[in-house]
């Protein structure tokens, strides 16, 4: 047998140098990026297609021929490994029906600022290790069903404000721990092409960053392409290995040729060349000869089983942040009011084609799969069985109040899109919602977000439920939750601010410190709405130690908690372990997530042990040491409600 490196060695040892130099650059092509095939050896062409959040509908016609996911946050939301996965593969076998052999996703960047325009698109939310957790299963879903994973944007591509020339000014112990880890994770997962950023880092831009890709590629198995357009000089020496999608003149043949040495140009031939084999072997029509029109505009690689895991997926995404005196669920039998316009918001195709924007259900720029139709909160609410729904889509609480109902569903929204970074955390009918839930009825209200919202109402909302970009499924999704036909069981992978001012907004110079270092997200310690891995149930667990953390000879420390429901209703709990270092060690002096767990549904008075064995190594600071000292445990329901504590003494 010959291994896929020896073979994309022997491959590459084949080659004339203009095929080598064709290798390392986009050419034409109906995909978001093309690299033509070498059909003398049989090498097949590269397709890639955006993004993180399914196949991108770059043009209108694969509009109903792909599945509509919800967002990566979304996803996140899960915080379920098998979840991912299963997107992963579903989604990956929608990208080879299509043609394409690499998808340009999963987006990993660690949210630093909440307004960023793109949060919505970055699996990581706030935190490194859920971003590396769900990383793993993201890139092997993919990648095990034939489809090269491309790690992005690395790397501090932190907001979009400049994104084109800021320069993130960092410590080498923040990049190292928090912004490299999802990237580490994703090349430990045999991710096959990392993608690097528009930003610029410690100056110097992050397509030419020696610093930051030689640190990336001593652990990648594969190659770094440019963001679109993110190229700015001839810089394979300094590692970039392919210059995306090619229009520029800067991986010319003349420029590789005088530039260049040749074993640089060889090594990154066989990173490109390696993946293709590991993963993507020659299949379907990038296989030399064939074109693949009648893949991208034609072939509908949706499934029914595709859209049935789009919709469990929404509907696990959907966190449930607050239920007072258990007004959710919301008996069927009740006159239900659902104001709001977003409620019923429209899926404005042609102004999405129009306007490359994006709207309360996709994210707008690279990222968006428009989909051919939605169902909205008000659709949704009806085909639960609700038998009295009144409706009021004026955003005017007077007319709502007019309305002869036992409760609300109140709707809000907002959007985002590639290249800007919002311009505010609140929802677009946030004046709306101030005044609905002070009527004398129950609240519900459902926020339709692109990230982080500010929910300046929510002592006043009976209970608040938040979806991020839902997809096609979203009014279906929430009216699940809504009529416990479903049990929430999804976490925020972010924090909601109590206000905008108390996060790191986008920075407006070029030069950008990032002043907080560690102190990302939770990491601050500043009082929130809503803390990062908050999300409640329809009932309650009590958390038990079965087993304090120990440390065991093979290098873990070893804990066991038994988690009880003692509500009446069952549920999915997800336990979370976090650690307080030392305070010599210099992190910061808040409990940081190291790894979590979901139960399986417990019934009432039923429950399962969680175990955790977090290796050493993962309580090493950026240098490799491991700090001596008393580390205290804790096991939570979210990072503000931890509700068992041990310590453990590391020397
Ligand atoms: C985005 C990338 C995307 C690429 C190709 C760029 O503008 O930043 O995320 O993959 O375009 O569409």
């Amino acid at each position: 047998m010959v291994f896929p490196a020896a073979l994309a060695a022997i491959v590459a040892s084949q080659l004339t140098i203009p095929e080598k130099y064709a290798l390392l650059k986009g050419s034409d092509g109906g995909y978001v990026g093309n690299v033509g095939n070498v059909s003398r050896l049989s090498i097949p062409s590269i397709k890639l297609q955006d993004a993180g959040n399914g196949f991108r509908t770059s043009d209108a016609r694969m509009v109903g021929q792909v599945t509509s996911w919800p967002c990566a946050l979304a996803l996140a939301s899960s915080w379920d490994r098998e979840l991912v996965r299963a997107f992963a593969e579903s989604a990956a076998e929608e990208f080879v029906a299509k043609g394409a052999n690499v998808v340009l996703g999963p987006g990993l960047n660690v949210h630093r600022v909440a307004l960023g325009g793109r949060n919505a698109e970055y699996i990581s939310g706030e935190d490194p290790v859920l971003g590396s957790k769900l990383a793993d299963p993201w890139i092997r879903g993919f990648q095990e069903n034939g489809v090269i994973a491309t790690a992005k944007h690395f790397v501090l591509n932190n907001q979009e404000t400049h994104r084109g020339s800021y320069s993130a000014r960092v410590s080498e112990r923040t990049l190292k721990e928090v912004y490299m880890p999802p990237f580490e994770a994703a090349a430990m997962a045999g991710v096959g092409s990392a993608m690097c950023s528009y930003n610029r880092v410690n100056g110097t831009y992050a397509c030419e960053n020696f610093r930051t890709l030689s640190m990336l590629k001593s652990v990648l198995p594969g190659w770094v392409m440019s963001d679109w357009g993110a190229t700015h000089s001839t810089s394979v020496v300094e590692g970039l290995d392919q210059d995306m999608p090619g229009w520029d003149s800067f991986f010319s043949p003349l420029n590789l040729a005088t530039q260049v040495p040749m074993e640089a140009i060889d090594e990154s031939v066989s990173r490109i060349l390696d993946p293709l084999f590991r993963v993507a072997p020659r299949r379907g029509c990038t296989v030399p000869g064939n074109g693949c029109d009648r893949e991208l505009y034609e072939v509908n690689a949706s499934t029914p089983a595709h859209s049935a895991l789009a919709e469990k997926i929404a509907v696990e995404s959907v966190l449930l942040l607050k239920n007072d005196d258990d007004v959710l669920p919301l008996s069927r039998d009740l006159r239900v009011g659902i104001v709001g316009s977003a409620c019923n918001a429209p899926n404005n195709i042609s102004d999405m084609y129009a306007r490359d924007v994006g709207n309360y259900y996709v994210v707008g720029g690279s990222g968006r799969v428009v989909p051919d139709s939605v169902i909205t909160v008000v659709d949704g609410m009806k085909a639960a069985g609700y038998g009295n729904i009144q409706t009021s889509f004026t955003d005017s609480a007077e007319d709502a109040a007019e309305l002869d109902v036992d409760a609300y569903v109140a709707c809000a929204g907002a959007t985002s899109v590639e290249a800007q970074d919002r311009s505010s955390l609140s929802l677009d009918q946030e004046a709306f919602l101030e005044k609905v839930v002070r009527l004398p009825q129950p609240t519900v209200v459902v926020a339709l977000a692109p990230g982080a919202v500010v929910l300046p109402f929510s002592d006043q909302a009976s209970a608040i439920l938040v979806i991020f970009f839902g997809g096609k499924f979203t009014g279906s999704s929430v009216a699940r939750i809504v009529s416990g036909a479903s049990s929430p069981s999804a976490k925020s992978p972010i924090s909601f601010p109590l206000f905008q001012n108390d996060t790191i907004l986008p920075c407006l110079d070029q030069d950008c410190p990032y002043e907080e270092g560690l102190e990302v997200g939770y990491k601050n310690g500043k009082p929130v709405a809503f803390p990062f891995g908050h999300g409640l149930t329809f009932t309650t667990f009590e958390y038990y130690w079965i087993a304090e953390p120990v440390e065991q000879k093979n290098d873990t420390v070893a804990t066991r908690a038994r988690i009880v429901n003692v509500g009446n209703r069952s549920g999915v709990e997800t336990p979370q372990i976090y650690v307080l270092y030392p305070e010599i060690s210099g992190e910061p002096m808040v409990p940081q997530l190291k790894d979590f767990q979901k139960t399986v549904d417990l019934a009432p008075g039923g429950y399962t042990d969680i175990s955790f064995l977090l290796p050493l190594d993962s309580l090493r600071i950026y240098d490799g040491t491991l700090v001596k000292g008393t580390y205290h445990f804790y096991i939570g329901a979210s990072s503000r409600d931890l509700r068992l504590n041990s310590t453990l003494s590391l020397s």
